[in-house]
């Protein structure tokens, strides 16, 4: 029952600077979709906004102290491209930028890896204003910021991540509008998701260019769906919503193109005249490891047109889907166990995802750039969170890595999200993450039970039976 992970192997933490940062007005930070949108009435739970978040504008000295108090070998955190470019494109703001090269430094001075986000869904206002992501100048404008940011911290960063998360930025930001900018344009959604396959091509040239000692990645939340019968009709929403989600970004990224039958399902959203030549080969600039980011499975179902359906697809009660295209694709809820994300515990498709790229894309190294579970956390009296519920959900998902390994995947690290308790998007601060708890009212940070058993994990290196099971 105990596993050990081979030498080498990467244990990290990852935070985004939206979720954590606060400080939104200060040094010279312009503002992004996420500030407007959160200030927006009723788009976030409580109205809660990142005005503030975890402060760590403020405490990042005390936050790499826990990073490397936590024995981690590399830290994931993202960079603010409104702080570095106030109005995305312009002059840059020299105190964004030392800010990073500071945070930069300071992990290297513990010994930790930078690995660092460009884009982790906070676009600058003004560029959102000029179009946005669904807008091809938006791309471009990023490759410019990509060359400031990477010309300031060049190969000081260990590993260099484009993207977090497209799939949120082009369909929960342009399709469902459960994200920034909350807009409902099913044709931009798919817009969106070839500027920002385009702009990940482009900025990675730039990043071979200026930091050619560092690797690139780019971080994908890849799905994993199962379909709810055995019948064909369900393995081929199963296929729909996999070339949406999967190979809409696969497609470019790895191969060069998107697939035929993406093209053929969304023929009725848009032409995809937006994809000019040489687009397709651009976006699939070489990448030294692939970010995969993990939380639970989807079952899916073809929609009969006739019975109620379930909508459970977890991304907010909106009347618009995500699903652009496969709107008769319905999404059923799960048996339990959930998280407080409502998002079913499944440790087994972590696996089976790693095993499929492997399989599709042998020789290509991944990485588990996130992982973990909201729970409702309790402080007891005697101040100790005992969050063993995020233990076990911890516990499991290493397990499940180690078994992708133990089967041939080429995996190189997990980092768990969070460090911190942070900003949840449009859940606000009513859902904890962190293995490090925040108390909001006083900013004091106390590590959970799973800060302390990932540390047990991180400098061993040794996933022990869990206490409870
Ligand atoms: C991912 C995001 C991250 C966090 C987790 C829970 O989709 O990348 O910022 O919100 O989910």
């Amino acid at each position: 029952m105990r596993r050990v992970f081979p030498e080498g192997f990467v244990w990290g933490s990852a935070t985004a600077a939206y979720q954590i940062e606060g400080a939104a007005t200060e040094d010279g930070r312009g503002p992004s979709i996420w500030d407007t949108y959160s200030h927006t009435s009723g788009r976030t739970l409580n109205g809660d906004t990142g005005d503030v978040a975890a402060d760590h504008y403020h405490r990042w000295a005390e936050d790499l102290g826990h990073v490397a108090g936590l024995g981690l070998g590399a830290y994931r955190f993202s960079i603010s491209w409104p702080r570095v470019r106030p109005g995305g494109c312009g002059p840059v703001n020299r105190a964004g930028l030392d800010f990073y090269s500071r945070l930069v430094d300071g992990l290297l001075e513990r010994g930790v890896r930078p690995v660092a986000t460009l884009y982790h869904w906070d676009l600058p206002q003004e560029l959102e204003d000029a179009g946005g992501w669904p807008t091809r100048d938006t791309a471009l404008r990023f490759a410019e910021y990509a060359a400031e940011v990477v010309g300031a911290l060049g190969d000081r960063v260990h590993t260099w991540t484009t993207f977090n998360e497209p799939w949120c930025s082009a369909y929960l930001g342009y399709g469902s509008g459960v994200h920034a900018p909350g807009r409902t344009e099913p044709a931009a959604a798919l817009a969106a998701v070839h500027h920002l396959n385009l702009a990940h091509g482009l900025a990675g040239r730039v990043i071979r260019e200026l930091a050619p000692a560092a690797e690139l990645s780019v971080t994908l939340n890849l799905h994993v769906f199962r379909p709810a019968s055995g019948s064909a009709a369900d393995a081929d929403a199963v296929r729909r919503v996999d070339a949406l989600a999967n190979r809409a970004f696969l497609g470019p990224m790895l191969d060069g193109a998107y697939p035929a039958d993406l093209l053929a399902d969304t023929a009725t959203v848009t032409d995809w005249s937006f994809v000019r030549d040489g687009d397709e080969r651009t976006a699939a600039a070489p990448l030294d490891v692939l970010g995969v980011n993990y939380y639970s499975t989807a079952l899916v179902r073809a929609w009969d047109g006739v019975s109620a359906r379930s909508d459970a697809d977890g991304h907010g009660s909106s009347a618009h889907t995500p699903w652009v295209g496969a709107e008769d694709v319905d999404f059923l809820p799960q048996p339990g166990p959930h998280t407080a994300m409502g998002w079913n515990i499944e440790p087994a498709g972590l696996t089976e995802l790693l095993l499929r790229l492997h399989r599709e894309h042998p020789g290509l190294p991944l990485m588990v750039t996130e992982n973990g579970a909201a729970f409702d956390d309790v402080v007891s009296p005697d101040g100790r969170v005992r969050d063993g519920r995020r233990v076990d959900y911890l516990h499991r998902h290493v397990d499940a890595v180690g078994a992708a390994m133990d089967a041939g995947a080429d995996v190189r690290g997990y980092f768990v999200w969070s460090l911190l308790d942070n900003f949840e998007w449009g859940y606000g601060y009513d859902r904890r993450f962190g293995i490090i708890r925040v108390d909001y009212d006083t900013q004091q940070r106390t590590w959970k039970d799973s800060a302390h058993w990932y540390r047990a994990l991180a400098t061993t290196g040794r996933l022990e039976p869990p206490p409870s099971r």
